[in-house]
């Protein structure tokens, strides 16, 4: 009787323990795993705050492990603040110049930072994200993916972006983020997929067919199963 109540205690302890622990991510080691974690949180974000546009984004610092600050898309307050851009202004405003040198002194050491964002960074985004100097940007849905769900995307890919980065007499900048894409995207996909609906007008289905991409329509009505909003 004692010993099923201490095992029970144990395996109720345990699985509070996994629910904290799965939320930091502090416990991986494997860069997947980690990467896919963060997504995780990212996107769970993104959901909680703006449903309508789940684009979320987390600034990690990689080195401790440990995240620096949280961005939903806050279109409602502005509208450009994509994810990104709001994560950027949150550790910008959490970690101010400690002496009022943004450029040479910031509150953040931003080579040790990854960008993780639930969409591929738009050419606003990508842009911020080689100023600031974060070492990796990671994402899961691909800008073609956004625009083929319905929604608006300028379609430059944030490598062309970052290839345009130059220096000194034109030549090509090293100094620029290491890009990862398509992490959880399956989850991602089906967010926006979800989300988007709202935009896939008679116009939308007319440009897919003319574009031979009803496939890419049907695959993905066939994957996801979006809730139907409830009115
Ligand atoms: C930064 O983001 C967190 C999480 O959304 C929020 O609680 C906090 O108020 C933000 N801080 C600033 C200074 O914007
Ligand atoms: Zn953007």
């Amino acid at each position: 009787m004692r010993f099923a109540y201490l095992t029970l205690s144990l395996v109720i302890f345990i699985a509070i323990f996994d629910m904290i622990a799965a939320q930091s991510c502090h416990h991986l080691e494997d860069q997947k795993e980690i990467d896919e974690c963060y997504m995780k949180i990212a996107l769970d974000f993104a959901k909680i705050h703006n449903p309508q546009f789940p684009f979320g984004a987390l600034i990690v610092d990689h080195t401790k492990n440990e995240i620096s600050c949280f961005g939903a898309n806050s279109n409602k307050k502005n509208k450009l603040l994509h994810g990104e851009t709001a994560a950027f202004w949150n550790c910008t405003e959490l970690y101010p110049s400690p002496t009022n040198d943004d450029m040479a002194n910031p509150g953040l050491d931003w080579s040790k930072q990854t960008l993780f964002t639930t969409g591929e960074p738009c050419p606003m985004c990508a842009s911020q994200s080689i100023y600031r100097g974060v070492a990796r940007v990671v994402w899961g849905t691909s800008i073609t993916d956004i625009y083929k769900s319905g929604r608006q995307q300028l379609d430059i890919r944030m490598e062309n972006v970052v290839a345009s980065a130059k220096i000194g007499a034109g030549l090509k900048d090293d100094n620029v983020p290491e890009l990862v894409g398509g992490v959880l995207k399956d989850e991602c996909d089906e967010a926006f997929w979800c989300a988007f609906s709202v935009w896939r007008t008679p116009e939308y289905h007319d440009a897919m067919e003319k574009n031979n991409d009803l496939a890419y329509i049907q695959d993905r009505d066939q994957r996801f199963h979006c809730e139907t909003p409830s009115d």
